[in-house]
């Protein structure tokens, strides 16, 4: 078993990685958690199996535990979900000494952390990820929130756990299209951040598709050391340093709207958004290109998508990059690499060559 601590103070959290930790017990809750009474578990639909592992350890250390099971899908980082968990919190006679642990992706994990930074104006809440994308990305940071209905993840809190548990074995029941759409965040972190990280993964490309648990481990225990890292020294995104983790997804996040949220996973969605940042950055000769081509061969590798097949007009993805509520003052702000493991944000990019990088893709594809 591995941990990453997240440097922040007072709260400062470990991160526990290792395939099988939880049901073997191995993960010290108790001395995590001093004095509490009562979990209150709340559970994706698909990832109920993992739910039980999670209440017998509760069990076993004399905790009451109250479970809540969400449908499955974005849909249900709502109004009226968040509502229905602060009713089913009060029935449930949760107080100051409960834990909430949300046990699923980005959905439940961002849906239980508000919940928990909102209910009786706060509550300790624990991560127990269950696809790639949490292990690597959403549980780690303190991000947490719901959707309105125009507008994705426009309400929310940071409110940091007090710890997270990444068990590897979780993933068994993944689809595989889930897991292969969280090894674009995991790609990320290594032209972003990690030049070396990036060979490793060149190099053990059968071991990730094949999950071998040991390359998972290390691969969840690097993004977590590399996010952690990001998140210590600007844990509220307000230094600009946290923006170099939305490589990407400026044009993926267009993507993912323009298609309505439903032919692209976040992370199929981002690896296009790569390849089309990349390709800006070589244009521009910010980049060179054998990096790109690296970059565009491991995607490819990982059975990603590097182009945009859904017939979606330039303008439209153009007019959904410039609402972006990343961008500063209105200007389209780009995170585009220089050197493989370094990016850097740029403000000037003409948008003419930014159409240009879309229509280029697309004749790719
Ligand atoms: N807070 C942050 O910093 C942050 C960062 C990135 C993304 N996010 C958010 O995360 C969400 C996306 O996360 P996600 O990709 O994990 O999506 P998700 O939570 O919707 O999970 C993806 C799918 O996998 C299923 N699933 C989960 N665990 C499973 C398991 N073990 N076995 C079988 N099926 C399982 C879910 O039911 C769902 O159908 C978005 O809402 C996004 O906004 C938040
Ligand atoms: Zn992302």
């Amino acid at each position: 078993m591995k941990t990453v601590t997240v440097s922040l103070q007072e709260r400062s959290y470990l991160i526990w990685i290792g395939a099988g930790i939880l049901p073997s017990g191995l993960v010290p809750f108790s001395s995590i958690l001093k004095d509490w009474k009562h979990a209150f578990l709340l559970e994706d639909a698909n990832a109920a199996w993992f739910g039980d592992h999670v209440a017998n350890i509760l069990n076993q250390s004399a905790v009451r535990c109250s479970r809540m099971t969400i449908p499955s899908g974005e849909s249900s980082k709502s109004i009226d979900q968040l509502g229905s968990i602060w009713n089913t919190m009060l029935d449930a006679k949760t107080d100051r000494k409960s834990i909430v642990v949300a046990v699923g992706g980005g959905v439940v994990g961002d849906l239980a952390g508000f919940a928990a930074a909102s209910f009786m104006r706060g509550l300790r809440f624990v991560q127990v990820p269950t696809t790639l994308l949490a292990m690597v990305d959403s549980s780690v940071g303190g991000k947490t929130g719901i959707n309105l209905p125009k507008s994705k993840n426009m309400v929310g809190a940071f409110w940091q756990p007090h710890a997270v548990v990444a068990d590897i074995i979780a993933l068994d029941t993944l689809p595989k299209r889930e897991f292969i759409s969280g090894l674009a965040e995991v790609l990320k972190y290594g032209i972003i951040m990690d030049r070396q990280f990036f060979s490793y993964l060149e190099n053990n490309v059968e071991q990730i598709l094949n999950r071998a648990p040991d390359t998972i481990s290390y691969l969840v225990q690097r993004c977590c050391e590399l996010k952690a890292g990001v998140v210590s020294k600007d844990e509220r995104e307000t230094l600009g340093l946290r923006a170099i983790l939305n490589y990407g997804h400026t044009f993926g996040h267009a993507i993912e709207a323009c298609t309505s949220y439903g032919q692209y996973l976040h992370g199929e969605a981002i690896s296009i958004g790569m390849t089309m940042a990349g390709k800006l950055a070589v244009e521009r000769g910010l980049w060179g290109a054998d990096e790109f081509d690296r970059q565009t061969r491991l995607l490819s590798d990982l059975r990603l998508p590097i182009s945009l097949v859904q017939p979606v007009a330039t303008k439209d993805l153009l007019a959904a990059m410039q609402s972006d509520k990343k961008n500063e003052h209105g200007n389209l702000t780009l995170i585009l690499p220089d050197s493989l493991g370094h990016v850097s944000p740029y403000r000037d990019i003409p948008i003419d060559d930014v159409a240009a990088t879309i229509e280029y893709n697309r004749s790719k594809s």
